[in-house]
């Protein structure tokens, strides 16, 4: 095959797949063993473009179709178009997104993109990176805090300075503990602060902890509010934190990852993030509620020019970051942890170009809308609960078994039928001791039709399993 009929019967492919990605099931499922005997991996296909297509075929066939209406299990769904053509573009490209030189285009559109982003969240004097997603985010926040924190960490380490204590919500994500450990800090050091009925960090619970910890010797460096957390959706009160910052020095992030999508819509960011423009720094993830192909992270700083630069980089780099060039300035590369950095920013320019903040802001709202009905339908049909109100984009629910049946067990094996048979892949946490459904609606496309399609499905499944 030539190049040519390589990528017509590719783009054929990928149409056709794009086109019914809606249609029948979401997965066909099979257990592991019986998946690799279907893709036969030992086979030999050098030179073969058959088998590669075979294989790719393959792929397609047994993919989680995620921009099915049953895949309502994570904080994305399918992707954007525009997206779409942007990951293929920036495939056929193949660039290191480090330098101006080796990725021109994608470097002034990551810097029009953050500094767009700066001044949709109101940070001055700000600046900002794409990295590989909210863990990274949350975790660079954290290091540029820590070494503001004390003379000289980032030559010296943290030896001889008083033991830093990092505050996060106990319903924040686990990437904040999993960036205690790689900052040196130690897990223990990364204190959780209880959550109020809404599950929202209570500040009261942080400024005691806050005292006690100062009492110890330590020293609290870093807070991180959650601005939609992954479980419930709540949002930590930005206010009454910022408040505290004021008087206690520490670095206020907020980790907005899926809840900063509320930024789309002017009623929402009154409502949900009241004193975002004032946090040290933020990060969301585009490739969320926005819809843009995974990953699509954004991380911004407020009032720190400079500060990422110098978190990030050590080492001599002269091999790759040319200072003496007048386009150094712009290069993305050293103010970030990476070296080779993969382009993220074309899919997400042509996102934001085809959308706009309107479009997304309306797409968002629908899905706010989309929930509330989805609460409304759980509190009226008979064997459905919410297991905790609804704070924003979360649902949270379980189907409530007949007395006598452990429904955490009975709500796991429900969701894995669901699952299994190809209907829907629905998320699954605890609340408390309570295991709970959680639905999410990141579908552009998603209608009340397919809430009451989804939670009809669950009712039946249910109903079978205890038939049976
Ligand atoms: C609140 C919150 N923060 C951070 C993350 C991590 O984001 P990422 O998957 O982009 O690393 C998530 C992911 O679900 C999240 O819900």
């Amino acid at each position: 095959m030539n190049d040519q009929a390589i990528f017509q019967r590719l783009l054929a492919l990928v149409e056709q797949y794009h086109a019914r990605r809606k249609e029948g099931k979401f997965l066909e499922y099979l257990e592991p063993q019986a998946l690799a005997e279907t893709l036969d991996l030992e086979r030999q296909a050098a030179g073969d473009w058959q088998q590669l297509f075979r294989w790719m075929e393959q792929y397609l066939d047994h993919s989680v179709k995620t921009g099915h209406p049953g895949f309502v299990n994570r904080m994305w769904s399918g992707a954007n178009l525009p997206s779409i053509m942007g990951e293929i573009i920036t495939a056929v490209t193949n660039t290191s997104a480090c330098t101006y030189e080796a990725a021109p285009v994608s470097t002034l559109m990551e810097h029009y993109m953050l500094n767009s982003m700066l001044e949709l969240v109101g940070f001055e004097e700000g600046e900002g990176q794409m990295t590989t997603g909210s863990s990274n985010g949350n975790m660079i926040a954290m290091l540029a805090a820590r070494n503001r924190a004390g003379e000289d960490i980032k030559e010296r380490g943290l030896g001889d300075n008083p033991q830093l204590v990092a505050f996060v919500s106990a319903d924040a994500h686990y990437s904040l503990d999993k960036a205690a450990n790689i900052l040196g800090l130690g897990t223990n050091n990364l204190i959780k602060v209880s959550v109020d009925q809404r599950g929202r960090m209570r500040t009261d619970h942080l400024e005691q902890l806050l005292k006690e910890q100062l009492l110890l010797g330590k020293r609290p460096f870093f807070v991180c509010a959650t601005l939609g957390t992954t479980v419930r959706g709540a949002y930590d009160p930005l206010p009454p934190l910022i408040t505290l910052r004021d008087q206690y020095g520490f670095w206020l992030h907020g980790d907005g990852a899926w809840g900063g999508a509320a930024l789309l819509d002017d009623g929402l960011r009154r409502h949900y993030l009241p004193g975002v423009e004032q946090l040290d720094s933020f990060t969301w993830d585009f490739h969320k509620m926005p819809g843009s192909n995974l990953m699509c992270n954004l991380l911004l700083f407020n009032h720190h020019k400079g500060t990422l630069r110098c978190a990030c980089s050590a080492g001599e780099h002269s091999y790759l970051f040319r200072e003496e060039h007048e386009d150094a300035e712009l290069d993305t590369g050293t103010a970030s942890l990476q070296c080779g950095r993969r382009v993220d920013s074309l899919k997400w320019f042509l996102d934001w170009k085809y959308y706009g903040r309107e479009g997304l802001g309306a797409r968002v709202r629908h899905y706010l809308e989309l929930c509330e009905y989805a609460e409304s339908r759980i509190t009226t049909l008979p064997r459905l609960e919410m297991t905790a109100p609804r704070e924003s984009f979360n649902v949270c629910f379980r189907f409530v078994p007949p007395q006598g049946v452990d429904s955490n067990d009975f709500n796991l094996r429900l969701r894995h039928r669901l699952f299994e048979e190809g209907v829907s892949l629905v998320g699954v946490a605890f609340i408390g001791d309570t295991l709970t459904l959680r639905l999410l609606i990141t579908h552009p496309e998603f209608t009340r039709a397919d809430v009451d399609q989804f939670l009809q499905s669950v009712i039946d499944m249910g109903a079978k399993l205890l038939d049976e």
